[in-house]
Order: C-alpha cells, then sequence, then structure tokens
C-alpha cells in the first residue's frame, strides 16, 4: 500500500470526503487514504457498496467512515454531502465523480449531455465552494480535482472532454487564489485507468488508443504523493507524461489532426456516424 509522509494528515486529515468511492479511482482513493490514518467520508449513489467498503476499512485501519448516498445529477447532492458533513473536521475534498459520454454528439439525447454536465461541472463546481471556503477560513486543506488527459479536447467525446477542460481551468485558477491562505489544489489529469468507466464501452477498444491502462492504486498513490508536493498537476505514468508533453508542444491542428485519426481508429464505425 502506498505510504504517505507523517505530516499529510496533520495537513489534510483528520476527515478526507472522496466522491465516486463506491468504484475505480475513488475507490482506490479511499483506501489509500484510510492506510495512512485519514478517516473518510464515502459518497457515491450505490449504497452497498459504500457501506462494505466503509466496513472493511474501518475494521482494517482502525478510522471512522461515513457513507453518504448523494446523486451528483441534482442540485441537491453537493449540497447534501456539504450539510451532512458540517460537523467534522474535513481537510480534503477529492472531486473525482464523474460519467463519459462517447461517439458522435448527436447520437445521444440532448438531456444526456446536459447530465454530464450536472455531475461534472455543476456538482464538482458546487463541492469546490463549499469546502474550498472551508478550507480558507481554517488556512489549511487540500482539493484533488479529477480531469483527464482529454481535457485538452478530444473529438468523438466533445461534452465528456470539454467538461474535463473546465474541471482542469478551476483547478489551476483555484490553485493560485487558495495558495496564500495554505490550501493546496491539484488537477489529477490521468491516462487509461482501470475502473468501470475504462471497462463497461462496447463501441470503444481503448487499448486502440494507444495508450497503457493503469492501476486505480498506482494513479490515486502517485497523485496524493503530488498533492503532498503542492504540484499544480499530474499524469501518472512516464508513457502518459511523454505523449502529453508531445501533444502539448504541436501546433493546435497538427494535435487534433492526431487526435482525431487515433480516436478513429478507436470507436466503433457506427459510434462515428449521426444517426
Ligand atoms: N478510467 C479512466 O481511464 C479515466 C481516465 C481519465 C479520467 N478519469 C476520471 O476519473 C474519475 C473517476 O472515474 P473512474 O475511472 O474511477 O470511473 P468509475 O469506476 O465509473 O467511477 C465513477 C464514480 O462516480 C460515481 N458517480 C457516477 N455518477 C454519479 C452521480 N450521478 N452521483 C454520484 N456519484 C456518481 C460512481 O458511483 P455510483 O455509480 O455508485 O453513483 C463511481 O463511484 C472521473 O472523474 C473520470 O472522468 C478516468
Amino acid at each position: 500500500m502506498v505510504k504517505l509522509t507523517k505530516d499529510f494528515k496533520l495537513k489534510f486529515g483528520p476527515w478526507a470526503v472522496v466522491t465516486g468511492a463506491s468504484s475505480g479511482i475513488g475507490e482506490a482513493f479511499a483506501k489509500i487514504l484510510a492506510a495512512n490514518g485519514l478517516s473518510v467520508v464515502l459518497t457515491a449513489r450505490r449504497e452497498d457498496r459504500l457501506k462494505k467498503l466503509a466496513e472493511s476499512l474501518a475494521k482494517e485501519h482502525d478510522i471512522e467512515t461515513r457513507v453518504i448516498v448523494a446523486d451528483l445529477s441534482t442540485a441537491e447532492g453537493p449540497e447534501q454531502i456539504a450539510s451532512q458533513t458540517a460537523d467534522l473536521d474535513v481537510g480534503l475534498l477529492i472531486n473525482n465523480a464523474a460519467i463519459e459520454v462517447h461517439g458522435s454528439m448527436f447520437r445521444q439525447e440532448l438531456e444526456k449531455h446536459q447530465q454530464v454536465i450536472n455531475v461534472n461541472v455543476c456538482a464538482v463546481t458546487t463541492l469546490a465552494y463549499r469546502f474550498g471556503r472551508r478550507f480558507a477560513d481554517k488556512n489549511r486543506g487540500g482539493i484533488i480535482f479529477v480531469s483527464s488527459v482529454g481535457a485538452d479536447a478530444l473529438p468523438w467525446t466533445a461534452t465528456y472532454t470539454a467538461t474535463k477542460s473546465f474541471v482542469s481551468t478551476m483547478s489551476y485558477a483555484l490553485r493560485s487564489e487558495l495558495a496564500d491562505k495554505g490550501v493546496s489544489v491539484l488537477a489529477l489529469e490521468p491516462g487509461l485507468v482501470e475502473s468501470e468507466m475504462s471497462a463497461g464501452a462496447d463501441d470503444v477498444d481503448f487499448k486502440k488508443f494507444g495508450m497503457p491502462k493503469q492501476s486505480a492504486e498506482r494513479c490515486a498513490g502517485v497523485t496524493l504523493k503530488c498533492l503532498a508536493r503542492n504540484r499544480l498537476r499530474t499524469t501518472p505514468g512516464r508513457r502518459n507524461t511523454m505523449a502529453i508533453s508531445l501533444l502539448r508542444f504541436l501546433p493546435k491542428r497538427m494535435g487534433m489532426s492526431l487526435k482525431t485519426m487515433n480516436t478513429k481508429r478507436a470507436m466503433s464505425p457506427e459510434s462515428l456516424t449521426y444517426k
């Protein structure tokens, strides 16, 4: 298990809030934090999974847990998380939960795109507002915004990658705003990571993206260490970092052409059509 420095808990504990803790990267964050002595608030919609995780973490690591079932596609969801943690000394928010929509934009109903924006943008903003203010008031704490390497735009995932541009931008800007308040803000911009999101699509073959798939534990572990070092952003994995550095170096139009070719190869022909 990933070992964090001793003062990690002093700065970012004693409680951490993890959204999307019922699977994938969120679950991995919760496990590492608990193993390092932080108590965790686990939130998502699937209560059975959250309760099972909470029980096992409390038993294994002698920490406290709280489960909050909240739907982040609603305006009430993030407010519930804020109000139901008002009695806790929270030092870390992991703004992780998100949903994806891919394929030609017009194959899905408009409502689906709006739902993606609600979860990935509106809820992320409300949570950053509520917890960021609490951290600034006590001059201590941290926020991890979980974005994506796709934050710089990928065709056929227009809405999803646009929400991730928002998330990265908010993270960089807030980092500067909160720097003199002793609050660290980090953008996690991962490549492919093993999770339900990267496994659950039959119209896209993620292997054809030519990126290695990382374990969720490795991704979360590297990220927490980067937070402790007060980094601006991280894309865990050497090959991912190299690919993303190259894309950032290329002129935008050339980078988009490369990404278009790559994405086209990975998607099924039907998902690229408009109907
Ligand atoms: N996996 C990758 O390759 C990859 C790459 C780049 C970025 N990311 C980012 O990593 C983050 C975590 O994703 P993941 O890969 O770990 O995917 P995942 O396994 O699908 O996890 C998504 C989490 O979000 C929660 N969630 C979804 N809709 C929700 C809603 N309406 N209300 C509350 N919670 C909701 C899910 O829980 P419930 O279903 O129980 O609500 C689940 O816990 C996301 O921000 C994603 O964009 C992932």
